[in-house]
């Protein structure tokens, strides 16, 4: 178990929806004085270079960000949510060469302020190693990373004391049963905090536990007591389907529960764009919804 490195994916389709609809959310969330509390509960390294080993292996990233990273940032035609993810991305990159990729816990650390608190959780013992080391400067102690299972300490972190959470959740699906494990975790979080911003990742692939996710995310959002809980889902494929498994990953989707209010406004202006620029074939196409 545990094989996953997300060394030999940074940077690739998956990440740049990803981290736009992350950046995005935290831009808003940070605009208000309380606290909020920011959870990573599959960290993964933190920060990538790109012409590593692994990273130069598939080099899923040339398909990726490294298809629009070079856009001119300052044109009114750019989405802005886009153009956020870009300037942060090419802040990293100064010399004008793509040679580093943050990870989700970057764009948390870079959004972090004095009276908010970072926990980040991350198994595999080399990622754990690498993100303490790119996230050292550690914030004075408001961000916190543990060598721990991000879905079963969740539930012991809330609800915060602000009643303000970001909570992203990003595993790698090595096995099957982590989709039913996600969705378990959620439940158990919503039903401690249900009001707190719940981003979950998944990959869309030819695979039976994969296609009935979205379907039960959004039961899960419905069936939700006392009430049920709005919902944002937004997908980006990048070709038509192919074989089956990981490497046949054609695209992914973010499920959003209490999605901040722009998201939705900001994802329809960069959902086309992105389907435009990173699309491989005829299959590329985006899709945004909401209940
Ligand atoms: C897809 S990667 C995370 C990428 C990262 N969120 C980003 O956007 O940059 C998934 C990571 O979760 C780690 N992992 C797997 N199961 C875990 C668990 N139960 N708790 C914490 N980390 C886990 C894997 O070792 C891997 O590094």
């Amino acid at each position: 178990m545990l094989s996953y490195r997300h060394a030999f994916h940074a940077g690739n389709h998956a990440d740049v929806l990803k981290h736009i609809a992350l950046s995005a959310m935290l831009e808003h969330l940070r605009k208000k004085d309380k606290p909020l509390l920011m959870v990573d509960t599959h960290a993964g390294g933190g920060l990538y270079r790109l012409d590593s080993e692994p990273a130069q292996k598939l080099a899923e990233f040339q398909d990726g960000i490294g298809r629009i990273w070079q856009t001119e940032v300052r044109t009114d035609s750019l989405p802005r949510a886009v153009e956020a993810y870009l300037t942060a991305v090419q802040a990293l990159n100064p010399a004008g060469k793509l040679r580093q990729y943050p990870g989700s816990p970057w764009f948390f650390r870079r959004a972090l302020r004095a009276s908010d608190t970072a926990r980040f959780f991350e198994l595999h013992p080399n990622e754990y190693k690498l993100l303490k080391a790119n996230l050292s400067a550690n914030k004075d102690g408001k961000l916190i990373v543990a060598r721990d299972d991000g879905l079963n300490a969740l539930k012991s972190l809330l609800p915060p004391p602000s009643r303000r959470a970001l909570v992203l959740i990003d595993p790698s699906y090595e096995v099957r049963a982590e989709y039913g494990a996600v969705e378990n975790a959620l439940r158990e979080a919503v039903k401690r905090f249900a009001t707190g911003v719940y981003a979950v990742w998944y990959p869309e692939i030819d695979l039976l536990e994969a296609r009935e996710f979205l379907p039960r995310l959004k039961k899960l959002a419905g069936n939700a007591s006392p009430r049920e809980i709005p919902w944002l889902a937004a997908t980006l494929k990048v070709r038509s389907a192919g074989q089956g498994g990981f490497s046949g990953m054609r695209g992914s989707g973010l499920f959003v529960l209490n999605p901040p209010w722009p998201l939705m406004e900001a994802l329809q202006e960069a959902l086309p764009w992105l389907a435009a620029r990173l699309g491989q074939d005829e299959g590329a196409d985006s899709s945004l919804t909401s209940g």
